[in-house]
């Protein structure tokens, strides 16, 4: 599928065939995808936990207000990410350069993150975000469906999914094939309301 399709046709899924099994490649495929996403310095600081385990997905159906698109998807995908993964030997997110400017790299970045939580935070989010769409999309063009979540309890589904102290959640992606169409888009806002040029 065009990349162009696939943005248009993603949409967020809430009912998909609890029977259906993705394959072990596809499950691969879509995380060998996802892991192409762009992050700050290559910091690569998401990491994924997914679970095809229908008491599981039970489980955390409970955990997310009962909705049912969690107990119904083939795959779930909790987004997390390494807080520090920015200083846990660094050198392989450069391993493919001479060592001048890898070592001017990680001399920068490790300036850029010590002691900035906030700024560990925030990157954690964007990381996790532009994997969630690369998920979306690559899911659209293997023919399946999602649904992007935050309405669960992030604090029990750290201790189910035994969430290291210096990890944290971001997200949640569903993936199954689709059994019933969305409603109609809620409602897009104009770009002229959104976009500005130059300035505000
Ligand atoms: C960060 C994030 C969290 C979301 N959480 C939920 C959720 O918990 N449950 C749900 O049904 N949809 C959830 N959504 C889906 C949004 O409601 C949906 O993206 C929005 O209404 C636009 O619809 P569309 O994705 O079909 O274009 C979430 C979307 C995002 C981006």
């Amino acid at each position: 599928m065009d990349i162009i399709d696939a943005i248009k046709q993603r949409r967020s899924i809430k009912s998909f065939d609890k029977n259906h099994k993705m394959t072990y490649d596809e499950i691969k495929q879509i995380l060998e995808l996802a892991v192409l996403s762009p992050t700050s310095y290559n910091i690569q600081n998401w990491r994924f936990v997914i679970i095809t385990e229908q008491s599981i997905k039970d489980k955390l159906s409970e955990l997310s207000h009962g909705q049912q698109q969690v107990s119904e998807a083939s795959l779930i995908i909790i987004l997390c990410a390494d807080l520090n993964s920015w200083n846990k030997h660094p050198e392989r997110y450069w391993a493919n350069i001479p060592e001048e400017p890898r070592n001017a790299l990680i001399e920068s970045l490790k300036k850029s993150y010590k002691d900035k939580v906030q700024l560990q935070r925030d990157e954690a989010m964007r990381s996790c975000g532009m994997a969630a769409q690369t998920i979306m999309l690559a899911a659209k063009s293997m023919g399946y469906d999602s649904c992007p979540m935050k309405g669960f309890d992030y604090e029990s589904v750290g201790k189910m999914i035994n969430l290291p102290n210096d990890h944290l959640i971001s997200m949640m992606v569903v993936v199954g094939k689709k059994a019933k169409n969305p409603s109609p888009r809620g409602g897009q806002v104009p770009l002229s309301e959104l976009v500005f040029t130059n300035k505000f």
